[in-house]
């Protein structure tokens, strides 16, 4: 029924449990893709009366709290069309349109129409820093766990307008951190982030970087690629070793298929005086909602299967 250029707007509670039913998850199973989250205020629109409708006391009204207006709009051709590629796309067409611009709006104000109170009692003291996302799935994962996120920074390599082109899942990830207050950052080299002056200057508990690879270099030969991979992983390490805490620990997830096993990230850790305290098989399973991108375009996801958390402390 909804016209293409056509919004579906949900008005819910967005307290405790129904902030938590997963509207903008479900929606996606139906192509639609979070466009806005805007307060609900019912003095807006005289007349309406909120009913309980069902039970012996269906007429009266309910308690409204803190409400939004969710808006929903048909995921972007875009996203769709990207979704098809083989995974080979290395640069997908940017084709600028009213939705991207409806997305970049809502995210800068974002931060506005969220609130403070429900989270704060929840947070959790660790500060977390997660690089190289790909549809920021994990970090919004990470975020849910945590409640509150403002002691976590997200970033990626890709620019916000990147991203909001090639992930479908993209614009709810990146609302729902906003959300939980997360510092989200885009076009962020993790191999020079020290040079930056907000992340590259604090200290972090846990430093995270989801299988890293530097891109699909088939026209190289095997070794030079590899090179690659381990080049971004050694020098994501070396800018990390002097943002961790005290305590701090780096953790690389690395597929342990031959290739990515030839990647020796002991190695690594030893390179950059750090101890690997443990490697514990992944389970993607333990992290609802993340799904394992490619990369570089294209809205795939890969099979993680079997791969390894690398845990690295002084
Ligand atoms: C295989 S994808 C994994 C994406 C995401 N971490 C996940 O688990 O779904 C590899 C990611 O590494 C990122 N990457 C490559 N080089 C990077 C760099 N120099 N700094 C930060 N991220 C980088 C890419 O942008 C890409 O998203």
């Amino acid at each position: 029924m909804l016209s293409p250029d056509g919004e579906v707007h949900i008005n819910h509670k967005f307290t405790a449990p129904y902030h938590s039913w997963g509207v903008a998850d479900i929606a996606l199973e139906c192509q639609l893709v979070l466009v806005g989250l805007h307060d609900f205020k019912i003095e807006h629109y005289p007349g309406y009366k909120n009913k309980r409708g069902s039970g012996s006391r269906c007429d009266k009204p309910f308690p409204l709290g803190d409400c939004r207006t969710f808006i929903f709009k048909l995921r972007p051709v875009t996203a769709i069309f990207l979704k098809m590629e083989s995974r080979k796309l290395h640069a997908p067409p940017i084709h600028p349109d009213l939705s991207l611009d409806r997305a970049s709006e809502m995210l800068a104000s974002a931060e506005i129409a969220v609130p403070r109170r429900e989270f704060i009692g929840n947070c959790r003291r660790i500060k977390h820093y997660s690089s190289g996302r790909g549809d920021f799935s994990f970090s919004t994962c990470l975020a849910k766990a945590f409640g509150c996120a403002s002691n976590m920074i997200a970033t990626s390599l890709d620019s916000q307008r990147f991203l909001l082109l090639n992930y479908a899942s993209a614009l709810p990830n990146l609302m729902e951190l906003k959300a939980r207050k997360c510092k989200v950052m885009h076009d962020i080299d993790a191999t020079v982030i020290t040079s930056h002056s907000i992340p590259g200057e604090m200290k972090f508990d846990r430093i995270v970087f989801n299988f890293p690879f530097a891109g699909f270099f088939d026209d190289l030969p095997r070794d030079s690629q590899l090179i690659r991979h381990k080049g971004l992983v050694s020098k994501f390490m070396q800018n990390a070793v002097e943002m961790m805490g005290e305590n701090g620990e780096i953790h690389i997830r690395n597929k342990t298929t031959d290739y990515f096993e030839e990647w020796n990230l002991e190695v690594f850790g030893w390179l950059h005086r750090l101890r690997l305290v443990e490697t514990v098989d992944f389970d993607r399973l333990d992290y609802p909602g993340y799904d394992t991108k490619y990369g570089f375009g294209g809205d795939g996801n890969f099979n993680c299967y079997p791969s390894k958390t690398y845990k690295f402390a002084r």
